[in-house]
């Protein structure tokens, strides 16, 4: 049913199926059909509870990557589609356009997209406020009795800078969305890894991170309830920048590392060469990241011997791609190019399959 949808929906620009999409789904729920979505999509495989990491406990291990409900705009419906948790963002602290469009390329025949977005996001005072109302709206304060409807969506805030700022002061950038996020998410994701800000993906280097990172845990360490900070890292690192990943995050006992980004590399791709030229510079996901992402989240998980709990991300379309991740140690997995592939049933088909193969926890 979704091969013959998407074989439309393809004919289109991405980023206009992206919006009508979502747009649509929200239209629904908005009309009491959520209950229909939820029961049509919701997975009950796997019991509540069962995936517990940095504290935080997970409906299933399935999450939606960051970059697709950047504004944090469609949280419900994501609910709906069975998803049990959303990276929002990248959030930056001023409003931005992102790069010219055309910015965001389908590659059917490599099951791959190639985006250069560059951090469009309404910024993070609206996304803050926008989360504070969902807040009201779906969830319970921790004294009341829970209701049916009550939210188990686990929220993550992936943060960045913005494209103006320095590197020298990022760090700045970095701590003002931590602040304005902090009582609205679950956990938090610092993004020095997309290609599509000039001069981000620098600071993966070992003193930038360092730099970074402690101060937001000094920042959360002063919260009455602190929020686990992961790091969401390029599938482009040497062995040598991944060791000092793990060093930086084994010295400074950080919660955890999301494993891979997208990718620059354009190697191994069927697509036509002269196609690819047209589309131009940008971060390339879907299959062709799926091994080296799989590799990085192997060293990591082998290396920390489990200690640094990491989120996969990178090429997820089925179960067994699920387990692959699993297998290699992640705690929990993201999908983004899959979810535009594979349609809204995702979750549920990852869900059904995984539990086929025998490795519910
Ligand atoms: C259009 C698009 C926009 C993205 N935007 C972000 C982003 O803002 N922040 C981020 O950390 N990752 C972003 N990503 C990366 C994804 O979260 C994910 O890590 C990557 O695409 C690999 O997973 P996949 O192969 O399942 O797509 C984006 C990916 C795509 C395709």
């Amino acid at each position: 049913m979704y091969n013959f949808l998407r074989n439309i929906l393809f004919v289109f620009p991405p980023e206009a199926v992206h919006h009508l999409s979502m747009n649509c789904l929200k239209l629904l729920c908005s009309i009491g059909l959520k209950r229909v979505i939820r029961s049509v999509f919701s997975n009950k495989t796997v019991a509540s509870g069962e995936w517990s990491v940095s504290g935080l406990q997970f409906r299933n291990p399935v999450g939606l990557g960051a970059g697709f409900d950047k504004n944090a705009k469609y949280l419900r419906e994501l609910e709906a589609l069975g998803f049990g948790f959303v990276e929002i963002g990248t959030v930056t602290p001023l409003a931005q356009k992102g790069n010219d469009k055309p910015r965001l390329f389908r590659l059917p025949k490599d099951k791959a997209l190639i985006n250069r977005m560059g951090f469009n996001n309404d910024g993070v005072k609206v996304i803050a406020e926008r989360l504070r109302q969902w807040s009201i709206v779906n969830r319970q304060s921790k004294d009341s009795p829970l209701t049916t409807d009550h939210s188990r969506l686990i929220i993550g805030g992936n943060i960045g800078k913005n494209k103006v700022t320095p590197n020298d002061e990022a760090w700045r950038d970095y701590e003002i969305c931590f602040k304005e996020l902090h009582p609205y998410v679950d956990y938090f994701v610092v993004n020095v890894s997309s290609p599509n800000t000039p001069g981000l993906r620098e600071l993966q280097e070992k003193e930038s991170l360092r730099k970074i990172l402690v101060h937001l845990q000094m920042i959360n360490n002063g919260k009455a309830e602190a929020k686990p900070i992961f790091l969401k890292i390029a599938p482009d690192l040497t062995q040598e920048q991944i060791n000092d990943v793990i060093d930086l995050a084994l010295e400074i006992k950080l919660d955890g590392l999301v494993a891979t980004n997208t990718t620059i590399s354009r190697e191994g791709l069927t697509t036509d060469h002269a196609q690819l030229t047209r589309m131009g510079a940008g971060g390339l996901s879907g299959l062709p990241v799926k091994q080296r992402s799989t590799e990085v989240v192997k060293y990591i998980c082998d290396k920390t011997k489990g200690a640094v709990p990491v989120i996969a991300s990178g090429g997820i379309f089925t179960g067994a791609d699920a387990k692959e991740k699993l297998d290699a140690g992640a705690a929990l997995v993201q999908v983004w190019t899959g979810f535009i592939y594979e349609g809204p049933g995702i979750v549920k088909k990852i869900m059904s399959q995984l539990h086929d193969l025998e490795i519910g926890r």
